[in-house]
């Protein structure tokens, strides 16, 4: 199976650093977290022998349907795709048989086909519902949210996962929006956008240049619906669990929360934060690594050049270790 036989829309990102990082073994077994539109899996089967296996899974429905079709097309028996979050990798793996792999990819965030289809009410840019779910089937939408919340609990979320300035402002005013408005407020992205934008043009002593007043608020409420960083917390505990030693694990993230919440995992589970015996310097009784850091891959100006999607991106890699009788960390 090859890309161009997958259904793109999505310009893959870290393509190949996150391939090299993966270290694929012919004969292994690969997760892939965050199937999308198949970028990433596409390269992991093209390095697969015929006793390979990739697994993949996606929240988002039509991105499993994606994978589905693919899979009819190509009847590729080493690919299986599933519809699961990262909070649910290891009962995909269990209902597959699978117990453990030798490499998982997370490629965070948004899709281009869930940002480009205004039905999907990701983007402020076109008009569209203001949904904004990976999965439109479960929980409430953007818009369900705000109109229940409270001031406090719009300005905590939007200040907390969109490190926006003006939360209470543009708080306060969805809050008058929805007095004015009732039942009809808030029903569009460009409805919520203006409204944004107004608050913060209006508090702004400088306007920034190339970004969208919008963007923060639009970032921070589809972080909050999708629980994106608990998902992500729970899926690294999940995919470590599941990594066979000398197993890698790589995560691409395109904000600095998330990859602040990656870099203090590995950092945690490779010793750097761990503590120690104050005097010999080596690891507390008890303490128990799991990860050797492999490093940090930036995207350079060409990709960026060719896909600006990428000029956040962060790829941080980790490899699978075992302890020794020592009680240090040693991959096997
Ligand atoms: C950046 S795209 C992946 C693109 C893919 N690597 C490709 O090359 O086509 C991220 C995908 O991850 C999915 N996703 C995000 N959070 C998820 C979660 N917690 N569980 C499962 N899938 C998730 C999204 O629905 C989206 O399809």
């Amino acid at each position: 199976m090859t890309l161009e036989q997958g259904e793109t829309g999505h310009l893959p990102v870290l393509l190949q650093e996150s391939i090299a990082a993966l270290a694929i073994r012919a004969d292994g077994v690969y997760l892939d977290c965050t199937f999308g539109r198949g970028g990433h899996s596409s390269a992991i089967l093209e390095r697969l022998g015929p006793s390979g296996r990739l697994i993949a899974l996606d929240r988002d429905p039509q991105a499993v349907a994606a994978g589905g079709r693919l899979l009819e097309r190509t009847g590729d028996g080493r690919f299986w795709i599933g519809h699961a979050r990262f909070s649910q990798l290891g009962a995909a793996l269990d209902s597959r048989g699978v117990e453990a792999v030798d490499g998982v990819l997370f490629d965070l965030g948004v899709s281009s086909p869930q940002l480009d289809d205004p039905s999907r009410g990701f983007s402020f840019r076109d008009d569209g519902p203001l949904d904004m779910r990976m999965d439109p089937t479960q929980g409430m939408s953007a818009r369900q949210w705000l109109l229940v919340a409270s001031e406090d609990e719009i300005a905590e979320v939007v200040r907390t996962y969109g490190e926006e300035r003006f939360a209470v402002p543009i708080a306060k005013a969805i809050v008058a929006r929805r007095r004015d408005a009732g039942e009809s407020a808030l029903a569009t992205t460009a409805e919520l956008a203006r409204l944004v934008a107004g608050v913060v043009r209006r508090r702004q002593k400088r306007p920034e240049v190339g970004k969208d007043p919008a963007t923060r608020t639009f970032q921070a409420l589809r972080i909050f619906v999708n629980q994106e960083l608990a998902e992500l917390e729970v899926g690294l505990e999940a995919a470590v669990q599941r990594l066979r030693s000398a197993g890698r694990l790589a995560v691409i993230s395109f904000h600095s929360l998330e990859d602040r919440i990656v870099k203090q995992f590995i950092a945690r589970e490779s010793g750097r934060t761990a503590e120690r015996d104050p005097i010999r310097g080596t690891l507390a009784a008890g303490v128990r690594l799991r990860l050797r850091a492999l490093g940090r891959v930036l995207p350079g100006d060409a990709e960026v050049a060719r896909n600006p999607r990428a000029r956040s991106a962060v790829l941080r890699v980790a490899e699978r270790i075992e302890m020794s009788a020592s009680g240090d960390g040693v991959a096997q």
